[in-house]
């Protein structure tokens, strides 16, 4: 078994990320997909983002585009992409039966000491790898999208994942220049969805009940909450607006915890509410049909935060 050698399972969106990621620190990335088709437009589509991230400045690593692209090789047979591969990176699409059903092959052919890793955004990995044989070597990696512009990664272990398992996931993420963050418990949505959750049901409460409108919400977070959001989060800003946590607590705790107290349960997005949503986001970032337009707007805001980032990380 070489320890240079990684596999990659499904070869879409995050199977391309994740294969650039490993290929950047120098690593032999062999990526496997059941549609050839896939594995043809994966490499070509690697190639081009490779040639962006090297014009922005943000390709990782020490070797050229040309060195990181020629270490990521495809492959139709599951058993070349998991046998000798120290590491596996599962991308398939998030459905239940599906990844435990391919997890199932990987358990047959992985070597003990290997680690099989999976993207998934939202299964538990006690509810993929429950199954496993070798379910002592199961965690989870969750990359935030874009990965190479928003390098968190959460990293969940199940209750039986053995501890160096986590320790070296941890350590090969930061290795390629991902954020890892451990998730010491498995809990739904993790910890990531879960903010995101939490804030998308209390702007949904406060637009249902005509306390802001949708895109005025939307300000809130672009030219406000978010604006810090993208350098610290709510425990240093509160550890900075005050002299440090209990400073913060005799000042504000009370207030807080009374308009918590005022959060109403959770709702399903629907009907009228959802339609207000639809009618005046669609004003702010244009009709569906020229969707790609405000995704490209997007992405050249997100490229341009990630150079500023990096260049202030460096100074
Ligand atoms: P995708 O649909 O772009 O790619 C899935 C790939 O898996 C396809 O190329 C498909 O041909 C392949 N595939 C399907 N069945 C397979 C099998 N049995 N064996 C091998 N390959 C197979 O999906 P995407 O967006 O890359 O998502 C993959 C995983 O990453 C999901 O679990 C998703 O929840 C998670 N994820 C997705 C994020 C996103 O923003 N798209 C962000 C973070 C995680």
């Amino acid at each position: 078994m070489s320890a240079q050698r990684i596999g990659v399972i499904g070869s879409g969106l995050i199977g391309r990320s994740f294969s650039m990621l490993f290929a950047s620190a120098g690593y032999t990335v062999v990526v496997y997909d059941v549609l050839p088709a896939q594995l043809e437009a994966a490499k070509k589509d690697i190639w081009l983002q490779l040639n962006a991230l090297e014009g922005q400045g943000l390709l990782r690593g020490k070797l050229s585009k040309e060195q990181q692209f020629e270490s990521i090789s495809t492959t139709q047979s599951i058993e070349d992409c998991v046998k000798g591969s120290f590491f596996i990176q599962e991308c398939v699409p998030e459905v239940l039966d599906l990844k435990r059903k391919v997890w199932s092959q990987v358990d047959k052919l992985i070597s003990p000491d290997a680690i099989m890793s999976s993207s998934t955004s939202a299964l538990l990995p006690s509810a993929i790898s429950e199954g496993l044989v070798n379910k002592n070597r199961f965690i989870i990696s969750h990359p935030t999208n874009p990965p190479f512009y928003a390098p968190a990664t959460e990293v969940v272990p199940a209750p039986w994942t053995d501890p160096d398992v986590v320790e070296r996931t941890v350590s090969l993420l930061k290795e390629v220049g991902q954020v890892p963050v451990l998730i010491k418990k498995e809990v739904p949505g993790f910890v990531l969805n879960r903010i995101q959750y939490a804030i998308m049901g209390e702007c949904y409460r406060l637009i249902r009940d005509g306390v802001v409108s949708p895109s005025d919400c939307d300000l809130i977070m672009s030219q406000g909450l978010g604006v810090r959001y993208a350098f610290m989060g709510p425990w240093e800003t509160g550890y900075l607006n005050a002299e440090g946590m209990y400073s913060y607590r005799d000042r504000y705790a009370d207030m807080i915890l009374g308009i918590q107290e005022s959060f109403g349960p959770p709702e399903r997005m629907d009907g009228p509410t959802l339609d207000l949503i639809q009618e005046d986001i669609s004003r702010v970032a244009g009709p569906v049909e020229n969707i790609a337009v405000r995704r490209q707007w997007r992405d050249k805001r997100l490229i341009a935060l990630a150079k500023l980032k990096q260049d202030l990380d460096k100074a």
